[in-house]
């Protein structure tokens, strides 16, 4: 089948089916989701855009056929102001020798030994609540998770710092949002096609001359708002925070074995194949990969459990069965309904709700032969609501996530971390940290949160809560 001929999803105004609002976005995807073909279409601005609606297809594209795929370049160009070439967004070669670099720190038996410091820092947030406090949950977990990340990466102490961090953060992923449809984007990733074609067929000095400006299409010149004020700034925030965290490392020695000393250690050992600015958009994209979506999550996650009542006693009485003592290992049997609820709230509310990709060649993907350069977008939020694989999909449901029941969903029907080469490397992190701040601060504490407020979804890069979660803090004990 050709792509023309694939069944189409709604327009929402001149931006097409991708749409502006959160609404629309998910309108969008509750389509993919009722799709009964392996692939839909839409678009995007003009381009047309291929979304792959059944998990088989999915899987596909994210696993069986990786190799056929890059990530969008058009997400690169958005976020290369704030990740450059960082793990997120980096190719090819680059990519490969990043990640095996990296992959050491995120194994599950390298990862045991952060419970403890997990545990200590959601109990300093919870040290500073008082009952009958109104709080915003989206806040502190915001604040636990960049914690929790600099501890375990980068061998610094966030907590203080991480509301000026977060709102430099927020400033810019809320400009990567902004832009998500700006025409500008078009015309940069025709620059780089064309300039890479044509270096494709040259040699010498025109060669690199054609791989420099299509370098220089990466940065996002050509879009609204990118030199604003306050882009700049909050990047130039970020960068001094960082070079700062760098220089106190050098004086200190490569002793503590993170992150920061493999890459530093890397960019030592191998001088010239690892440059500053490559260690400095690593060090960015782990920070902000590794707290934004786990503090989305486990936002959602309070919200959640305070519209379920039933579940959350149980989940307390789970929590209560630990003990009063630090939670300083991670034992899965003993958390097992609290990484159920984590589990099912990452499926409700996936926080990264698409995975761009584009075809590097042809390739075949449900039975439709997909030219080279086509615009591919799975769905992880779409897959998380198919009624053929989730019953009553909607509705909060965590027993979803017992043993037996996993193992009859298709693969590519569950992708909160992605799925293939290209999976999250932080997803044994994510999924023992989310457990353990869940337990640790409803082991103190119950969250009210006003009965009669929705909290829906807002339109961001990450899927937040709109409004974020605001609780009244109240004394278990
Ligand atoms: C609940 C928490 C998390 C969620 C839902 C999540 C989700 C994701 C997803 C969906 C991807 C793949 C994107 C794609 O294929 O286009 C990804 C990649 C990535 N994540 Fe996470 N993530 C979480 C936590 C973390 C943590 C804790 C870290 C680090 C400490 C992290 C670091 C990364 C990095 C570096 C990548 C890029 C990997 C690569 O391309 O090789 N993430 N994440």
């Amino acid at each position: 089948m050709h792509p023309k001929e694939l069944p189409r999803v709604s327009n929402h105004g001149w931006l097409g089916s991708f749409g502006k609002t959160a609404a629309e976005r998910l309108a969008m995807q509750r389509e993919i989701a009722e799709a009964s073909t392996p692939l839909v279409r839409g678009r995007i601005l003009h381009l047309p855009l291929v979304l792959p609606a059944r998990p088989e297809a999915c899987h596909e594209v994210l696993v069986t056929k990786a190799r056929s795929f890059e990530k969008s370049p058009g997400l690169r160009v958005l976020l290369h102001e704030l990740a450059g070439q960082g793990l997120f967004t980096s190719e090819g070669e680059l990519w490969r020798r990043q990640r095996k670099l990296m992959a050491p720190i995120f194994t599950p038996a390298a990862l045991a030994g952060l419970p403890e410091m997990m545990h200590q820092t959601a109990a300093r947030a919870a040290d500073d609540m008082e009952p009958g406090q109104t709080i915003d949950l989206a806040h502190e977990t915001t604040r636990i998770a960049m914690t929790v990340v600099g501890h375990a990466l980068f061998g610094i102490d966030a907590f203080d710092e991480a509301d000026a961090l977060g709102d430099a953060l927020t400033t810019a992923l809320g400009w990567v949002n902004g832009a998500l449809a700006d025409p500008g984007i078009g015309l940069h990733i025709k620059v780089m096609d064309l300039a890479h074609d044509l270096a494709q067929r040259t040699r010498g000095w025109l060669r690199a001359k054609l791989e420099r400006t299509r370098d220089v299409f990466e940065s996002p010149f050509l879009i609204r708002g990118s030199r604003s004020r306050a882009l700049r700034g909050a990047v130039a925030l970020m960068n001094a925070r960082i070079e700062q965290l760098i220089a106190e490392r050098r004086r200190e020695g490569l002793e503590r074995p993170d992150l920061l000393t493999r890459l530093l250690a890397a960019h030592d050992a191998d001088e010239g194949s690892m440059s500053d600015t490559q260690v400095r958009d690593e060090v960015v994209t782990l920070f902000v990969a590794g707290h934004e979506t786990t503090a989305t999550s486990l936002a959602w996650s309070f919200y959640l459990l305070s519209r379920h009542p039933e579940v959350l006693q149980r989940v307390l009485a789970e929590v209560d069965a630990l003990g009063d003592g630090p939670i300083d290992h991670y034992e899965p049997e003993r958390l097992a309904l609290t990484t159920r609820v984590f589990r099912e709230a990452l499926r409700l509310y996936p926080p990264v709700t698409l995975l761009p990709r584009r075809t590097l060649e042809e390739v075949e993907i449900g039975g439709t032969i997909l030219p080279r350069r086509s615009l591919v977008f799975v769905s992880t939020w779409a897959q998380h609501r198919r009624a053929d694989v989730w019953e009553d999909p909607d509705r909060f449901d965590p027993e979803r996530f017992l043993p037996e029941r996993e193992a009859a969903r298709p693969k590519g029907s569950y992708l909160p971390f992605g799925a293939g080469p290209r999976v999250c490397i932080g997803m044994h992190f994510a999924l023992m940290e989310g457990p353990i701040v869940l337990a640790t601060l409803l082991r103190r504490f119950r969250f009210e949160i006003d009965p009669s407020r929705e909290i829906v979804e807002d339109e961001f890069a990450t899927l937040r809560p709109k409004g974020g979660v605001p609780a009244v803090v109240r004394a278990r004990r």
